[in-house]
């Protein structure tokens, strides 16, 4: 009996182990792993097949052109240029990335959080009010207004935004601690989600009535 007891005690201490250490981009255990890009074959592996190495260019490690404004001629009034596996398959497995967030006046970067990321922004132009919240139960607020030079932590998993409050343009360059962050925008996932989440839940969990559930989704 205490025989199997330590036995499921010493799986559990593996498991756990195990979930540790895959819960970040894996560590390289070569050089690098330019990303393959292959989406025809059957098979799928945690992140993105590698490329031959001889095959391999410096064009694989470059992205031009992040001096170039997004266009923030939509409702948020914000655009964020990604800069990573997607774009430089030569970051698949070195556990980060690049974004250009661009802000009209009075833009929006809407509450959203990055799964697989911390996030490190540096204000270029303008001037930001930022925030993030802590998790459950004391949901803290920690925010900020910043301006040109001023550099601000979201930490991983965290619902943050970033507002312009300004009348002028603003620009921000984030680094993230993930070649493939990921973005989960609360709003869109939660009234925008495909299929839609039914009203019930959506009233209920929001306590609010069904008609406005469904003004929400119509938004989303
Ligand atoms: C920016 O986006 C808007 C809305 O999608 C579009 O009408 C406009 O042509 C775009 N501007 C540029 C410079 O691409
Ligand atoms: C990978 O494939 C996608 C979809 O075809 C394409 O948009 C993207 O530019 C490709 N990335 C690289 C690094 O080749």
């Amino acid at each position: 009996m205490k025989g199997t007891v330590q036995f499921y005690a010493a799986l559990v201490l593996l498991a756990l182990a195990f979930s540790w250490s895959t819960a970040y981009d894996p560590a390289p255990l070569q050089d690098f792993c330019v990303d393959l890009n292959d989406t025809s074959s059957a098979v799928f592996v945690n992140g993105k097949f590698c490329k031959d190495p001889k095959l391999v260019k410096a064009e694989d490690f470059f992205f031009p052109g992040l001096n170039k404004p997004g266009n923030t001629s939509n409702r948020e009034g914000s655009a964020v240029t990604p800069v990573n596996v997607m774009q430089i398959g030569g970051l698949n497995t070195l556990g980060i990335s690049l974004a250009r967030i661009d802000f009209a006046p009075y833009g929006l970067n809407p509450p959203h959080t990055h799964p697989r990321a911390t996030e490190i922004l540096v204000v270029l132009e303008g001037s930001l009010h930022v925030g993030f919240v802590t998790s459950n139960p004391d949901n803290r607020l920690f925010t900020k207004v910043l301006n040109v030079g001023d550099v601000f932590v979201f930490p991983i998993g965290l619902i943050h935004f970033q507002f312009n409050r300004g009348n002028t343009p603003a620009v921000a360059i984030s680094g993230l601690s993930s070649q493939n962050p990921g973005v989960i925008t609360i709003a869109n996932a939660v009234f925008g989600s495909n299929p839609p989440i039914s009203t019930d839940v959506l009233s209920k969990a929001f306590q609010i009535d069904a008609n406005l559930v469904k003004y929400l989704q119509s938004q989303f």
